[in-house]
């Protein structure tokens, strides 16, 4: 029986609800993240994922009380549809920094800013609540789409950790983004 530590990042917007990823909702985790191509840049893995990977992923989240894995729902009359979803932790060491170890919105209802909008709750919850005052974001080089996204967000260039992960058989590079937060 795993005891649920995980940092519980529970909050209603006008525009979409933020709520903890449950087991109940793998099923739509695992159709988000594998819904295309591009979304190796979120997952981190050249494959489609697999109820164990997710599960993987899930129980490390789950056991630490540093860590958020968070659902992006819309509201749909009662019915919470998941339009994405949000990963990440506060530091351990130096528990004014947190990462955000991953983002994904459905391609359905990407370009509407709800990606924006999400990051931008998100710091504002930890801000306030935990008061975290620096983020940083991990992007694999070849994700340009990301890098825009990130750089409209104010993420800065913090370094590169050259040849960090093996995707489609390339060794990308990893660059570190950090945004401070006023
Ligand atoms: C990155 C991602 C989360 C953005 O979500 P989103 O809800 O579409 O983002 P927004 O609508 O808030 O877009 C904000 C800005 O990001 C940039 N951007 C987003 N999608 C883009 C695209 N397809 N092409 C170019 N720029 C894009 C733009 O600058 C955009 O601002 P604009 O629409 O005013 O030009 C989404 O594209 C995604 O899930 N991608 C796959 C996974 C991934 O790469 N995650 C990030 C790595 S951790």
């Amino acid at each position: 029986m795993w005891v649920n530590k995980m940092l519980s990042l529970n909050y209603q917007s006008d525009n979409f609800i933020f709520r903890d990823i449950t087991k109940e909702d793998f099923a739509d985790v695992l159709n988000l993240y594998n819904q295309n191509d591009q979304n190796i840049y979120a997952t981190g893995i050249d494959r489609r994922m697999s109820y164990n990977d997710i599960n993987e992923k899930y129980l490390e989240v789950l056991v630490n009380s540093h860590e958020f894995f968070t659902g992006i729902f819309l509201d749909k009359d009662g019915y919470l549809q998941l339009i994405g979803v949000i990963k990440g932790r506060i530091d351990y060491e130096n528990s004014e920094e947190a990462w955000i170890s991953s983002i994904l919105v459905d391609n359905r209802y990407q370009r509407q800013g709800i990606g924006t909008t999400a990051v931008e709750t998100l710091i504002d919850i930890l801000n306030k609540n935990y008061d975290v005052k620096r983020l940083y974001i991990g992007i694999i080089a070849g994700n340009s789409i990301g890098r825009h996204f990130w750089q409209k967000l104010d993420f800065c260039y913090f370094r590169t950790i050259e040849q960090y992960i093996m995707l489609n058989t390339l060794a990308e590079d990893f660059i570190i983004m950090k945004r401070e937060i006023m």
